[in-house]
């Protein structure tokens, strides 16, 4: 285990299996249709990456960059994009597939943005959802895990953009980001 980890929260086997659960069941939901499955960067990268080869329907992948302000930041009220999509939503059934579901800022902004430049569906796939943190009016349609408030690292989530590369999700020590 990484040094700055308090505890592991969910292994490499714990994650797998759950990963593969989860996406049969979306496969299953989604027969005969051609999502855009759109992964928000850099979070999701493995589990993008892992969920998508169990899919056994037609897809097509596309990558969203967003910068969110949080609650406490000073915020414009809008979601700021960094890397916007290569292909035109209209008319698509979209699958996102995020990381986390903290406060719901983001998802909720994304979600409103896809409908509006006229998705037909909008669908959020999340590994791991805080619910208790939640502040904006968002449910994801498919949740791997949910977890306490406390910050996890690790399989894809950082910490000031370290620690993405564990295979496994922990809970990163306190001293860490309290000093
Ligand atoms: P929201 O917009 O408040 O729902 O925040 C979601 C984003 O906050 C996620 O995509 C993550 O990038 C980040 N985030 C929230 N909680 C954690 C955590 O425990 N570890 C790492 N990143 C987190
Ligand atoms: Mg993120």
């Amino acid at each position: 285990m990484h040094k700055d980890c308090e505890r592991i929260l969910l292994t490499e086997e714990q994650l797998k299996a759950r990963v593969k659960e989860v996406a049969e069941k979306v496969d299953k939901d989604f027969q005969g249709k051609r999502p855009l499955v759109v992964g928000i960067l850099k979070g999701s990268i493995i589990f993008y990456a892992d969920f998508i080869r169990f899919l056994s329907m037609p897809i097509e992948l596309d990558f969203l960059a967003v910068s969110s302000y949080g609650s406490g930041a000073v915020s414009s009220g809008k979601l700021k994009i960094k890397k916007d999509l290569d292909r035109d939503v209209k008319g698509r059934d979209v699958i996102i597939v995020e990381d986390i579901i903290d406060s719901g800022f983001t998802l909720a902004n994304l979600k409103a943005l896809l409908k509006e430049r006229g998705a037909a569906s909008v669908t959020i796939v999340t590994l791991l959802d805080k619910a208790e943190r939640r502040e904006y009016d968002i449910k994801p349609d498919y949740n791997c895990f949910m977890i306490e408030n406390e910050f996890v690292i690790g399989y894809g989530l950082d910490y000031d953009e370290q620690y993405r590369h564990l295979p496994y999700i922990g809970i990163l020590k306190r001293s860490v980001y309290e000093k």
